[in-house]
């Protein structure tokens, strides 16, 4: 029988659907009786490579035929090599050591504690919006939602926070959100955290669940600048945004800028748990051996489909195909936004697209709920995001066609049609 023993399942976890999904192939989900769903969700930004890729599937058959668990304190093993040769040929040069976890908190956390030994210093300044994990640290990292922190209170100390630039929320141009977001996180190192104190800075490149905001040009550059300055550590949090989601196989290399530390996950193996961090291998020197790692650290299942994961992304263009699709995504939508005053503001790069709803200047979250589900009745699958949840945040998997955004941009305009009603 269905669903069985739902009763025993945590009610922890909130749930987008009632979906049973059954199986899922490229772009398409079905659920136990074969109706099929458009997941432009990706499974909140994972299944960059689309579902069941076949050269990640055949890759963890041909692994866990030979060696599911080769534990990484205890033993080397041959997937974690093919995986950093893999890595090695798209993160930024310059990044050249890797570790390599489950989960993208888990990097996060990762980053944080390289920082702390490389520096020597306490402190971390994030951004407002940010969304950094679930972790008791990641957690005071992370101002997305109260949601996250709710009851939780009080929080791990030595974090601060500084405003992210997002022109459209303070209804500035670009140059002026740049020039504010500068002078404030420059008055938090005056007035917050001195320099001196300061391990790192993280910021994820194009701000994820906190809104899909991608920050003005030269903002990136002005923050490595700044960290340069003053010793601090710069962490770009490329967990939802990176193998090749906004059309580089990272968002840093839109503005060439080079973090000292980059944290991976979610697409970086199709599904299979796996994170990393890449960084600058002078500061592994400082990173104190036995100090950090985990026993399921550099696993070998989850290294040979990330190894498959960023081949296949290679191989295929895939980061150049979210690149062309996604430009086709943003003028689908600004077309249909010239139909519905609702709909605010339309912003993005490569498939990494934001659609904010407002009403009378407000955050309509309303809306965003009502377009969701009359899509999910019509067979498309969307996520939301932003503090006030009144954005549509499309991250469709990076094998997408032209007929598939065409298709979804078609229910996309019937359900918001319905929902305006
Ligand atoms: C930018 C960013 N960092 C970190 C995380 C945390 O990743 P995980 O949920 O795998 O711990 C997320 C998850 O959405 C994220 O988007």
């Amino acid at each position: 029988m269905q669903r069985q023993g739902i009763e025993h399942i945590s009610t922890v976890w909130s749930h987008g659907t009632e979906i049973l999904v059954d199986h899922a192939q490229g772009i398409h989900l079905y659920d136990e009786e074969g109706n099929r769903y458009i997941d432009f969700t990706s499974g909140i930004g994972v299944t960059n490579t689309g579902h069941c890729h076949p050269k990640v599937v055949a890759a963890i058959k041909a692994q866990a035929e030979k060696l599911i668990f080769g534990q990484f304190n205890i033993v080397y093993h041959q997937p974690v090599f093919d995986l950093v040769a893999e890595l090695k040929q798209v993160v930024p040069p310059g990044l050249d050591s890797f570790f390599f976890a489950s989960s993208g908190a888990e990097a996060v956390e990762a980053a944080v504690k390289l920082a702390k030994h490389a520096t020597g210093r306490p402190n971390i300044i994030v951004f407002s919006g940010s969304f950094h994990g679930r972790t008791h640290l990641t957690m005071a990292m992370t101002t997305s939602k109260t949601v996250y922190r709710t009851h939780y209170q009080p929080l791990v100390g030595g974090i601060f926070v500084a405003p992210y630039p997002y022109s459209y929320y303070f209804g500035w141009d670009d140059e002026t959100t740049k020039k504010f977001a500068l002078k404030e996180l420059k008055r938090v190192l005056k007035g917050q955290s001195a320099p001196d104190e300061t391990a790192a800075i993280i910021i994820e490149p194009v701000l994820g669940e906190g809104g899909y905001v991608v920050p003005p040009a030269g903002f990136l550059a002005a923050l490595r600048e700044l960290c340069t300055e003053h010793g601090i550590m710069l962490i770009a949090d490329e967990v939802q945004s990176g193998f090749g989601r906004t059309g580089k196989f990272f968002a840093v290399q839109h503005e060439n800028v080079l973090p000292d530390i980059m944290t991976m996950a979610k697409g970086i193996a199709s599904g299979v748990p796996l994170s990393g961090i890449a960084y600058k291998s002078e500061l592994g020197k400082k990173w104190i051996t036995g100090t950090h790692g985990g026993t399921y650290s550099g696993n070998t299942l989850a290294c040979a489909a990330g190894a498959a994961t960023v081949r296949a992304i290679r191989e295929e263009g895939l980061d150049k195909n979210a690149a062309v699709q996604g430009e086709r995504l943003m003028k689908g939508l600004k077309e249909i936004q010239k139909d519905f005053p609702v709909l605010g503001d339309v912003r993005g790069r490569g498939l990494m697209v934001a659609t904010e709803f407002t009403s009378g200047g407000e955050p309509d979250a309303a809306i965003v709920k009502a377009i969701k589900k009359n899509a999910q009745d019509m067979g498309l699958l969307l996520l939301s995001c932003g503090t006030f949840d009144n954005i549509i945040r499309w991250i469709p998997p990076l094998v997408s066609k032209a007929e598939d955004i065409d298709e979804a941009l078609s229910i996309f305009r019937k359900a918001l049609e319905k929902a305006v009603k």
